[in-house]
């Protein structure tokens, strides 16, 4: 310890001697005198904070404490205050002797200055700053900063399988889920069975083009295989806990080629024997007589294929055509 201390030390104790004089106060004195050589400066001059645990978690709705314990002091009545560090700048949560803010009727002060969320929320995540005030205390004031992490269970992902993909063509499957924390992390299983994150890991897995990526939750085939067809499910996971989503089936079909060649060529044969059914008929004239008759109906007046026919009634007339063919 420095000099300077040793000399604060000495002169304080001095003080204390004739200004304290309740019979508790000397025996602490004593007490104080005793650790003088090793802690004086710590025990007699300065308000000490200390904490069990300075970056605390719990499960969302659970209890958790902040612990914030008071190593030295020697003033009577200090003041304790715990702030919130957010983004925005600190806010009160304890304050004045009363919890307000953001815990407000989910929080107590447990002696001496712990303070215990009795039902956290995920809003709760923050840093929190425990600060006391001791005016008697040479060094009158301290701070100790806590981490609290509220976990958060995640929710059911949302996951995206493909139903039916051509072999030998890329998939990709989607696994979703936002409100976990820590940020979710995914597993992917196919007919119930996880998929291991490296397809050459496992003998049943060995062929399979997959890139698995636990972090996005991106399952990515680079050329599906007729194995890879089956039942999907992804898992998005934390520290908290888990959810599934329901298994989708992904089918793989083959593009058969050799189907495909048959059909072109089918489809290109009708086309040839219409063709040529057209020209036949063409050649033998049964364009031309049509266009012929058309002629001759839309000019009746010149006569020639029309016949008027004078019925019984006088006055009445029909009128038929007759076509040449
Ligand atoms: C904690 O808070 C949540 C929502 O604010 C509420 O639904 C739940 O009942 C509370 N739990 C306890 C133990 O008070
Ligand atoms: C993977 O492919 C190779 C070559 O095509 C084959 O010999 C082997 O049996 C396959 N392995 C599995 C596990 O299907």
């Amino acid at each position: 310890m420095p000099n300077l201390f040793r000399l604060l030390c000495a002169c304080t104790a001095g003080q204390s001697e004739h200004s304290i004089d309740s019979k508790m106060a000397k025996a602490r004195l004593v007490y104080l005198l005793t650790l003088l050589s090793t802690h004086c400066y710590f025990s007699v001059l300065a308000v000490v904070l200390r904490t069990d645990n300075n970056s605390p978690w719990t499960d969302e709705f659970d209890r958790i404490e902040l612990s914030c314990l008071i190593d030295s002091i020697s003033t009577n009545n200090p003041r304790i205050e715990w702030k919130k560090i957010k983004a925005e700048g600190p806010s009160y949560v304890y304050f004045n002797k009363k919890v307000s803010g953001d815990l407000e009727n989910r929080a107590v002060i447990r002696e001496p200055a712990t303070l215990v969320i009795t039902n956290a929320t995920r809003l709760d995540t923050a840093k929190y700053r425990c600060e006391v005030t001791a005016a008697d205390d040479l060094k009158s004031f301290d701070e100790i900063v806590i981490d609290l992490v509220v976990r958060v269970k995640p929710v059911v992902p949302k996951c995206n399988v493909p139903k039916s993909v051509p072999f030998g063509k890329s998939a990709e499957l989607s696994c979703l889920e936002d409100e976990g924390f820590p940020k979710s992390q995914y597993q992917w299983f196919k007919n119930k069975e996880e998929i291991p994150d490296d397809p050459k890991s496992s003998m049943k897995f060995f062929n399979s083009s997959y890139t698995l990526n636990s972090e996005t939750g991106i399952l990515k085939f680079t050329s599906v295989r007729k194995e890879d067809a089956g039942e999907y499910h992804c898992r998005a996971k934390n520290d908290a806990g888990y959810a599934e989503c329901a298994p989708q089936k992904m089918e793989v079909y083959d593009i058969d080629v050799v189907g495909i060649v048959l059909g072109v060529v089918v489809v290109v044969v009708v086309l040839i024997c219409i063709s040529a059914g057209i020209c036949c008929a063409y050649k033998r004239g049964y364009f031309a007589s049509q266009k012929q008759a058309g002629n001759n109906y839309k000019v009746p007046a010149k006569g020639d294929g029309v016949d008027y026919v004078r019925t019984e009634d006088e006055g009445d007339f029909r009128h038929k055509s007759s076509f040449v063919i």
